[in-house]
């Protein structure tokens, strides 16, 4: 396992983040434990929950498997989903950030969050008063640093403008979905990434599961997979994934596992780890089996001729101002 800044911080953390949001709901309290002990034996420090993981179970679950080795590790979580009924158990504002704090040191059973995230983009709450709570919670020692999820460009540099002028904490990192099925986020959220030094935390790395090898044109998904299982809203959903473009790219995939010996996940993890601005992309795994595999994304590199390769098929279409503005690049 290689380490890594989490964005412009001196805390490392290790390329791999472990995803824990099927604890609780694929996996029970002894499956999650395998997977969290299995990753930190890899060499994995770094674990990525939220409070809306089935409604806490999974905040509780990680702080039960890792007491020992608290110390010894960066769990991130996150704030803003419901987490109840009320009017305001919900959002960004000052009242459930500090709430939804405590709730979540109460979970996890520890005095401080490493990463403090917010899960998406509130339109009610002003940002001073977003910044100001999550400052708030770090001058009191319960949060290290602060990052976001599901953000578009201009909110995060809004966000990053509004800390400097008034002396409030900066986001550290962005968990944007980011995979050889979704490159959207190249367009604007890497740039200003890169720009602030903000290190990007992939979240479905693997499409929900699309690019692993185990779906196949022309046949159903396996029943018992998430695909099979999401609602056609849903990001992973087998609407949005099966199409021709996505299927070229299993295709290439296909011949890159091959030519290295690796298997889809690894290969696709592998791309995502040499992608400009990432920090660690965060596994999702329902079986020890699959974090296995994943593991295995870590310790070699794809060479420049397949990383290429991966990206011509994979490329999303020019799209204005992008496209213009690219080629108007001088020098
Ligand atoms: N910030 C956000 O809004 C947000 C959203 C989603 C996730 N996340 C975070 O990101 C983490 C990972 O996201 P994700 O679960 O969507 O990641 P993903 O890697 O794209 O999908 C994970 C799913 O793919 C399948 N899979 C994984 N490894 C496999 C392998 N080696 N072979 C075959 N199938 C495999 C499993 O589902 P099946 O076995 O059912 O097919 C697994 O649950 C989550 O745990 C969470 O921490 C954040």
């Amino acid at each position: 396992m290689e380490y890594r800044p989490l964005g412009r911080s001196g805390t490392m953390v290790s390329e791999l983040c472990l995803g824990c949001m099927t604890f609780g709901r694929e996996l029970d309290d002894k499956g999650s434990k395998e997977l969290i002990d299995r990753f930190i034996d890899a060499g994995g420090n770094f674990l990525d929950t939220a409070d809306v993981y089935s409604q806490g179970s999974s905040e509780e679950i990680t702080g039960k498997s890792v007491q020992q080795k608290r110390d010894d590790l960066v769990i991130a979580t996150k704030v803003r989903f419901p987490m109840g009924d009320g009017l305001n158990d919900v959002g960004i504002s000052r009242k459930h950030i500090m709430a939804g704090a405590e709730a979540s040191l109460r979970r996890l059973g520890t005095d401080y969050i490493d990463l403090y995230q917010v899960h998406c983009w509130d339109a009610i709450t002003p940002l001073e008063e977003t910044l100001s709570a999550l400052t708030d919670l770090v001058r009191q020692g319960k949060v290290r640093y602060i990052g976001i999820s599901n953000f578009s460009g201009w909110q995060i540099m809004k966000a990053m403008s509004v800390s400097r002028s008034h002396g409030f904490e900066s986001f550290v990192s962005l968990q944007p979905q980011y995979s050889l099925v979704e490159r959207n986020l190249e367009y604007e959220l890497v740039p200003v990434c890169l720009d602030q030094g903000i290190g990007i935390l992939p979240w479905g790395p693997l499409g929900g599961g699309f690019v692993s090898g185990k779906y196949r044109k022309g046949e159903q998904p396996p029943q018992d997979s998430r695909i099979a299982g999401a609602s056609s809203d849903m990001e992973e959903s087998w609407e949005r994934r099966a199409n021709e473009r996505n299927w070229e790219i299993i295709d290439v995939l296909g011949s890159i596992s091959e030519e290295t010996g690796k298997s889809y996940s690894q290969v696709a993890l592998n791309w995502l780890l040499n992608k400009p601005g990432v920090t660690s992309p965060i596994l999702g795994a329902r079986k020890l089996e699959q974090l296995e595999d994943n593991l295995g994304a870590s310790g070699w590199r794809i060479d420049d001729k397949q990383m290429q390769q991966l990206d011509e098929i994979s490329q999303p279409p020019p799209l204005y101002p992008y496209s213009f503005i690219a080629n108007a690049q001088r020098g």
